[in-house]
């Protein structure tokens, strides 16, 4: 499928999707969204791509939120459905089976962040910013941030920041544990892309099943969280994968998974 805002690189097994607005600085259009969610659809199913790594075109933006200028005369109505949208499109990165990692190389805000939060985490340019403007708008998040966040870094930092509209520091969101490791700017895809080869040198199930349990857990009580764990635990022994990890292991070799 050809995208008119994306760009898709793949190699090695990690796909690389950069949204390419420079010019508004990635900002989220709808037609940005349904093209990420096509994209990221087909990149869910493509058995041969094992990471995907999702970044901002240019040196200034991962993305600076939704469209202002799109959103400026939707009615309620409109922007219910833009929300959802949005949503539907954080859930189903939530959904992936395989990893999806944030490389935030500017701004990140407003729908940007609710982007990099759906990500299952976020390494982060040491010039990255990180905000919700939204109430400055006359808004709030309307692409789960108000949830993800909460869920993230607690209630009390959370507030803080949608309530204030303020802009913080890669370094502050690296405290807040919004984000996990900094890099110079110039060495950020490096790094990414050093953990996304580490990853997608793993058994492919495993690592899904890893983040369905943890991504399913959340919403569970602890004890329902343990039985599906175990659950999982006991399936992925009826795997190829699981087979040649524990075998490599045994024979001191390396294991090379398949992927089932
Ligand atoms: N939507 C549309 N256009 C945007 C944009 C956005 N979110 N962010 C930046 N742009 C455009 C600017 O309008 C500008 O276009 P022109 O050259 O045509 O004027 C271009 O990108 C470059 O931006 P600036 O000149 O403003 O760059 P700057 O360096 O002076 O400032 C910035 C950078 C602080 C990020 C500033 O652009 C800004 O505040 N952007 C808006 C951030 C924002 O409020 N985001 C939240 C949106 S609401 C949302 O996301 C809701 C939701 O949860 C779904």
């Amino acid at each position: 499928m050809q995208f008119n805002n994306l760009l898709i690189e793949t190699t090695d097994g990690i796909a690389t999707l950069t949204i390419n607005r420079p010019q508004v600085l990635n900002a989220l259009n709808s037609d940005v969204v349904r093209e990420l969610e096509c994209a990221l659809y087909e990149l869910d199913l493509d058995t041969t791509v094992k990471v995907v790594i999702l970044t901002g075109a240019g040196e200034k933006a991962f993305v600076a939120g939704a469209d202002i200028k799109e959103m400026a005369e939707l009615s309620s109505f409109e922007a219910h459905d833009f929300a959802r949208k949005g949503q539907r499109l954080i859930l189903m990165i939530n959904r992936m089976r395989k990893p999806v990692i944030a490389a935030v190389n500017g701004y990140a805000l407003g729908g940007g962040l609710e982007l990099a939060l759906a990500c299952d985490f976020i390494y982060a340019s040491e010039k990255a910013k990180f905000g919700f403007p939204e109430v400055g708008l006359g808004v709030i998040p309307g692409f789960g941030g108000t949830q993800n966040l909460a869920r993230l870094i607690g209630p009390n930092k959370a507030n803080e920041l949608v309530f204030s509209g303020r802009i913080i520091s890669a370094a502050k969101a690296c405290e807040w544990g919004i984000v996990n490791e900094l890099s110079a700017p110039e060495e950020l895809l490096a790094k990414v892309l050093a953990t996304a080869r580490e990853i997608a040198g793993k058994g492919a199930v495993g690592v899904a099943y890893a983040k369905d349990a943890i991504a399913s857990g959340l919403n569970m009580t602890k004890e329902d969280g343990f039985r599906y764990e175990a659950s999982i635990f006991g399936v992925l022994f009826a795997t190829s994968d699981q087979r040649e990890g524990m075998g490599a292991f045994l024979e001191k070799r390396t294991a090379e998974f398949k992927g089932k």
